[in-house]
């Protein structure tokens, strides 16, 4: 059965649609091209799982995304190529100003990676979603139909921990809501209110983003496509390559659980109730995944439905008393909308455009949120270390942490941003000296200022302040990534 939407939901890979919860097995193999025709016969007919509903759902699931190393593998025209967007084309490892800006420097370089830069750059990312118990003969069955045309550069093994991530906090509650009935007006001006809801455009390349534009997407020659691709809806003199495609950020982020919890137990003094608080406070949720702002009835207007997890703004928590402006969910989303809050009215409207009061100036270093949201879907790999472990002497063997994966229209407005300006950024909101507490790269000042506070506000005097944050997080892998549509991948596995 399948569902009818104003979207060509048969064109658009389930990954943007789904996030595969069911399907708890899963892995990620990296590919480079070893024979190109073997390898374009495969990504011509490959099984690949479309977003329609489809019931019961599939056991198995694939999904295919190119490099632009891989495109040019595949012989792909070099114009075409250059027509993605340029931080594709460059790649996430391959320039030093783009390393820097996301923290990708010290113990992060790329030069130190196990995957993903120098010799070591994907061609083809394949991912592989199998229901309980599925997984080994789907992953054999495809690695066997990639042979001729692949080598495999690596297995990125995923591990089900139960929606908890390995440092032990409740992960994937906050997505952004998808339009897919395109019912969002195009342009419908400044929003004054947060809204989960966010235009398809921002996720899919070929629909109106939050701009009211078009994402800027390989635009063909329809003479070169023929009725193998759609024609774009903004341009219907062209053929859209990229329509119902999406770039794809992934980073094998490997997690210090040992070390993360053996310095908030130090800041704590060994008191188990102050742990949590502290490590609450870095996250800005509990472990169980209660936002540490407070419940939804108190922080967002016309309250919310009780135990919902995620409706709640910082809006009544202004100055970081309940959530610190530097936690970890609030840098990666600080829930405004594009004005100010205030009255409704034009005396209002001006003052607050205008910043004329501390609320607008404050509000105007963390506004406009909704063109900078992301889709995440990554998973978890290596074993679960239980907190009891982790707070004991010995840091233990394995090698854990989190497959961050996000798909988005545009890496620089959103991944980059989020991962520069907000994460890293050492001023985010006001602050000063601090960077992301889970995932900071903790770089000093070019002055030897050290950047590894974290700061918790207190109602009645000075901020509570940890300083000598180690670095938790660290990057061992990335590449950008298109998710193409269905067509877009056989038009791109077989073009001249
Ligand atoms: C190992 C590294 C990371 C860990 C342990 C981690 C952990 C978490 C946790 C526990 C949450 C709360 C659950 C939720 O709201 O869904 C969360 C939310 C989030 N994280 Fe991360 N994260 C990591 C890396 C990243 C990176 C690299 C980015 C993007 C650059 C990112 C962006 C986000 C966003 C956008 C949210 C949702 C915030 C919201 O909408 O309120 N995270 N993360």
């Amino acid at each position: 059965m399948s569902t009818s939407l104003p979207v060509e939901l048969d064109d658009v890979q389930g990954l943007v649609r789904f996030g595969y919860k069911h399907h708890s097995e899963a892995t990620f193999l990296l590919l480079r091209v070893r024979d190109r025709g073997a390898a374009r016969r495969w990504l011509a007919a490959a099984p690949v799982s479309s977003a329609e509903t489809v019931e019961p759902p599939p056991a198995t699931v694939l999904q295919i995304a190119l490099s632009s190393e891989g495109l040019r593998a595949l012989g792909v025209a070099e114009a075409i190529v250059e027509s993605f967007a340029a931080d594709f084309v460059t790649g996430m490892s391959n320039d030093a100003n783009r390393a820097r800006r996301l923290g990708d420097v010290g113990a992060n370089d790329p030069g130190g990676w196990q995957w993903g830069s120098a010799d070591r750059l994907p061609h083809v990312l394949v991912l592989l979603y199998a229901l309980p118990g599925r997984l080994a003969d789907f992953q054999s069955s495809i690695e066997g139909q990639c042979e001729g045309g692949f080598e495999v550069l690596a297995r990125l093994a995923t591990a089900d921990l139960d929606g908890i991530e390995p440092f032990g906090f409740m992960d994937g509650i906050s997505q952004p809501l998808l339009d897919w009935q395109r019912q969002r007006p195009a342009r419908d001006g400044e929003r004054s209110d947060y809204s989960n809801l966010s235009c398809l455009g921002e996720y899919l390349l070929g629909y109106p983003n939050e701009y009211g534009g078009y994402t800027d997407r390989p635009l063909l020659d329809p003479g070169l496509a023929g009725a193998r691709l759609p024609r774009a809806e903004d341009a219907p003199g062209r053929s859209d390559l990229g329509r119902n495609g999406s770039y794809l950020v992934m980073r094998q982020l490997r997690q210090d659980v040992h070390g993360f919890w053996q310095f908030i137990d130090g800041q704590a003094g060994g008191d188990a109730a102050e742990r949590e608080r502290i490590a609450s406070a870095m996250v800005g949720r509990r472990r169980d995944g209660v936002p540490v702002v407070g419940p939804a009835n108190e922080t967002i207007e016309g309250g919310g439905v009780p135990g919902d997890l995620n409706a709640f703004t910082y809006r009544f928590d202004r100055d970081g008393l309940r959530c610190p402006r530097g936690a970890h969910v609030r840098r990666s989303n600080p829930r405004n909308a594009d004005l100010p809050p205030g009255a409704p009215g034009i005396v209002s409207w001006v003052k607050r455009t205008l910043g004329l009061d501390a609320d607008a100036l404050a509000h105007d270093l963390v506004a406009s949120t909704r063109f900078h949201r992301l889709l995440r879907r990554g998973r978890e790999y290596g074993p679960a270390v239980p907190q009891s472990r982790a707070l004991g002497d010995s840091p233990g063997s394995g090698d854990q942490g989190l497959h961050f994966i996000c798909l988005g229209a545009n890496i620089a407005r959103q991944f980059e941003f989020v991962q520069n300006a907000w994460a890293m950024g050492v001023h985010f909101d006001g602050l000063r000296n601090e960077s992301d507490p889970l995932m900071g790269a903790r770089r000093a000042d070019a002055d030897g200022t050290p950047n590894d506070g974290f700061s918790m506000p207190r109602a009645d005097g000075a901020d509570e302040r940890t300083a000598g944050l180690p670095q938790f997080v660290t990057v061992v892998g990335g590449a950008y990534f298109f998710l193409p549509g269905i067509r877009a991948l056989r038009f791109l596995a077989t073009a001249p």
